[in-house]
């Protein structure tokens, strides 16, 4: 059997104050970790703001005989963050696990959204991830390690009618982690998604009781500790709820070559069936794989239309 421990490494939990995080965090320094707890300390919609949340945790783990530290930065601020990963730096020396945790929900219909609501669901959710990231990347470079783990959804890879702002940020995430697997691959940092079922403070009004039961959040840390350990696979997207684990793909399938022309559209509009069929389909290693398709089928139907 695999085992999984982290003696040695350091980590930091952004949204670690509460539900999924403070189970990510107290596990990871269960497993030996020693740990940045982060936590802005706000509201589900992301109001108002307190170290006192993370200190809660931190002083869990410490009790618990694990070494842990808090910080109260909102990962929407870049600054703020740089001056997160400087204090994990300066406690521990380096910083190996990055989970991009934190998050908050702004749910309505399109229809009834405001923008403002969209865009602080975007900063909190993509920019927060991004500003964690970027300030970790150089660093881990150099290291030549790094686990990062973005926190997606099945809101962002499948819809949820209300959750427009969030489904859209959320499947961003999995964007950045797409190129940033590519890019950190040559130095050891593996970059994957974790989409999560839970009970949490952020589900409790969208679930049945019944339902909410079943969803333990440490349910879900299983995933995330093999998205963190030394034998993490990169560019997965792993899917984790009530003890279940699955694997989302964002697959291409075979299509068709349909040429050009002025009858292109209606061409393109008559075979869509096969161009949409599933059977054969692949899952592209990079947005070049796409391109090269189409060429070849090009080529391969050079001379006609
Ligand atoms: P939660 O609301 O219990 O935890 C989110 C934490 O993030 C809170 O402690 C909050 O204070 C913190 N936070 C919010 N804004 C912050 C900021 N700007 N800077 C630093 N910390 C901030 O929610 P939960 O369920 O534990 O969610 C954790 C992550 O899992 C989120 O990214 C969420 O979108 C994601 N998720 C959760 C699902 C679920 O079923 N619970 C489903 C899919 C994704």
């Amino acid at each position: 059997m695999s085992s999984i421990d982290f003696k040695g490494r350091v980590a930091i939990v952004t949204g670690a104050g509460g539900g999924l995080g403070r189970q990510h965090a107290l596990a990871l320094a269960a497993r030996g970790a020693k740990v940045l707890v982060n936590d802005l300390g706000g509201a589900r919609d992301g109001s108002g703001g307190s170290v006192s949340a993370a200190q809660a945790v931190v002083d869990e783990i410490l009790a618990a005989g694990g070494e842990a530290i808090a910080n109260g930065a909102s990962v929407t601020d870049f600054e703020a963050v740089q001056a997160m990963v400087a204090q994990a730096v300066a406690t521990w020396g380096r910083v190996d696990i990055l989970v991009n945790n934190a998050g908050i929900l702004r749910d309505k219909s399109f229809a009834k959204m405001d923008l403002a609501d969209f865009r602080l669901v975007m900063d909190v959710h993509l920019m927060g991830a991004v500003h964690c990231t970027k300030a970790v990347w150089a660093l881990m470079n150099e290291q030549k390690y790094g686990r990062i783990v973005m926190t997606t959804s099945s809101s962002g890879l499948y819809g949820n009618f209300g959750q427009s702002n969030y489904g859209a940020a959320k499947l961003a995430l999995v964007g950045l982690m797409q190129t940033l697997s590519i890019e950190g691959a040559k130095n050891d940092i593996r970059v994957n998604c974790l989409a999560p079922t839970a009970a949490t403070r952020m589900t409790e009004d969208l679930m049945p009781e019944a339902v909410l039961e079943a969803l333990k959040p440490e349910a879900v840390v299983p995933a995330m500790l093999v998205l963190a350990g030394q034998e993490a696979p990169n560019r997965t997207i792993l899917c984790a709820g009530a003890g279940s684990f699955e694997a989302a793909h964002i697959t291409l399938t075979n299509g068709a070559w349909i040429g050009l022309g002025g009858d292109a559209p209606e061409r393109l509009a008559d075979r869509l069936a096969e161009v949409t069929d599933r059977s054969g389909e692949i899952v592209p290693q990079s947005g070049a794989a796409q391109g090269s398709n189409e060429v070849g089928k090009a080529m391969a139907n050079a001379g006609r239309h």
